[in-house]
C-alpha cells in the first residue's frame, strides 16, 4: 500500500504516498523514536530500549526509499538505516487536522437514550466464563455503551467477585472488596436505605474514582427498587447543543466531592463534572449530588451561570426519554462504566426484601482483556 517516499523540509521529514494517492508526512525524529529494530524496541515485550537523549538533536534524514512495501530511511549523524512496515505507518499516521469539536467521542463509543432498552447488552453468566465469543461481544458492548446486563448466575454470596475475575480485578475500598446494598436499621450511607436515589456516578470523592461498578442481585421481592441507567455522555452532548457556554463552564472548572464516613474515612477529590482531554475528547463524567462538597473553584462572576448549567444537566439526566429502567431478578447483575454511565434506583417499600451486592473494578483491565480477545479472534 506504500508507493513513494520523498524527503522534505531539508531532511527533517518524509512525504509518503500510499495507495490511491493518500499522502502522509512523518518527521525524522518521530521515525527514529519509533524505530522497530531490536536495539530500539524489545522484541520480547515491545518496550522502548532507548531514551530521547540517545537520539542526536541534529538528526536528519539522508535517504528514503520503498522496498517491498516497506519504508527504508537512512539518518545522519547516526549513519543507520531503519525499516518501517507500510501498514504500520498508515495505522499510526498523525498528519491530519486536530479535532475541533469540544466533547468529541472515540469512534468505539456510542451514546444512547431510553431506546437502548430494546437492545440492552446482555450475556449469560455461565457463557461469559466458558465462551470467548460471548465474553468478547459483551466486553465490546461495555466499551461502546458503558452498560451491560448479566443473567443466569447462582444465588451465592460473593459471586460478583468471580464475575469481575473474568475480565479484570476488583478494586478494594473502605467499603471492602464488595459491599452489601440493602436496608439497615442504622444506615451509614443513603445507598443502604429504602429511599430512591437520583442518577449518579459512584464515589466521585475518590481519586481516581472507580471506573467500573458491578451490582449483583441476590433477592428482589420488595415493591419498587428498579434500577435506572443514563448515559452521561449523551446528557453532556445535549447540554452542549443547547448551552455551549454552560457546557464549557462544567468542563473548565473543578467541582469538589467529599465523603466522611464512620471511623477514619474522609475522602476528597477535585475534578470537573464533565471531563475533557486537552484535545477536547470527552473522557469522564461525575455527577453525584449527595457527595458534592461546596464548590469553591468557580469564580464569583461565573458561579450563577455554572449553577444554571449544573441544574439543566440534572434535568436532562432525569428526563424519561434519557434512561433505561429494569428490575434485576436474583442471579442477575449489571456492570456500568462509572466514568460515563449514571445509575439510579426507585424507592422500595419495607415489604419483601431487596439484597444486592456491589463492587468496583477498573476499565483498563477490562479493555486489556478485550484487546487480547480481539487479537485472538
Ligand atoms: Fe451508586
Amino acid at each position: 500500500m506504500l508507493e513513494t517516499a520523498e524527503l522534505i523540509d531539508n531532511g527533517q521529514a518524509v512525504l509518503l504516498t500510499f495507495h490511491q494517492g493518500e499522502q502522509r508526512r512523518f518527521h525524522g525524529i518521530w521515525l527514529r523514536d519509533n524505530a522497530q529494530d531490536a536495539a530500539t524496541r524489545s522484541p520480547d515485550n515491545g518496550q522502548r530500549l532507548i531514551s530521547l537523549a540517545d537520539i542526536p538533536a541534529s538528526l536528519r534524514l539522508t535517504e528514503a526509499r520503498i522496498e517491498a512495501g516497506r519504508l527504508i530511511v537512512a539518518m545522519a549523524p547516526e549513519a543507520q538505516e531503519f525499516a518501517y512496515d507500510g501498514a504500520w505507518l498508515w495505522k499510526h499516521a498523525y498528519d491530519r487536522e486536530p479535532p475541533s469539536r469540544r466533547g468529541w467521542l472515540d469512534t468505539r463509543t456510542e451514546t444512547w437514550d431510553a431506546s437502548l432498552a430494546k437492545r440492552l447488552p446482555s450475556a449469560d453468566i455461565t457463557a461469559l466464563g466458558n465462551d470467548d465469543d460471548t465474553k468478547r461481544r459483551w466486553l465490546a458492548d461495555i466499551r461502546r455503551y458503558g452498560i451491560g446486563k448479566l443473567t443466569g448466575g447462582p444465588i451465592e454470596d460473593g459471586v460478583l467477585l468471580d464475575i469481575v475475575a473474568q475480565f479484570g480485578f476488583t478494586r478494594e475500598t473502605n467499603y471492602g472488596r464488595y459491599f452489601e446494598v440493602r436496608s439497615e436499621i442504622a444506615p451509614t450511607n443513603l445507598a443502604f436505605t429504602g429511599l430512591g436515589l437520583p442518577a449518579h456516578t459512584d464515589n466521585p470523592y475518590r481519586d481516581p474514582a472507580p471506573t467500573l461498578q458491578l451490582l449483583y442481585c441476590l433477592e428482589n421481592s420488595a415493591a419498587g427498587g428498579d434500577n435506572r441507567v443514563v448515559d452521561g455522555f449523551l446528557a453532556a452532548q445535549l447540554l452542549h447543543e443547547e448551552d455551549p457556554h454552560g457546557f464549557e463552564l462544567l468542563a473548565s472548572y473543578c467541582a469538589r466531592f467529599e465523603y466522611r464516613g464512620l471511623g477514619d474515612v474522609c475522602l476528597q477529590a477535585r475534578r470537573p463534572i464533565i471531563e475533557l482531554a486537552p484535545d477536547g475528547e470527552m473522557i469522564g463524567f461525575r455527577f453525584n449530588n449527595r457527595s458534592a462538597a461546596p464548590f469553591s473553584d468557580i469564580p464569583y462572576a461565573d458561579m450563577a451561570t455554572y449553577y444554571a448549567a449544573y441544574r439543566r444537566l440534572g434535568e436532562i439526566l432525569e428526563s424519561p426519554e434519557m434512561g433505561v429502567t429494569f428490575k434485576l431478578a436474583p442471579g442477575e447483575a449489571f456492570l456500568v462504566d462509572n466514568t460515563r454511565v449514571l445509575h439510579a434506583r426507585t424507592g422500595y417499600s419495607g415489604e419483601g426484601s431487596r439484597w444486592l451486592q456491589g463492587c468496583y473494578a477498573d476499565r483498563d483491565g477490562l479493555l486489556s482483556t478485550l484487546a487480547c480477545l480481539e487479537d485472538a479472534a
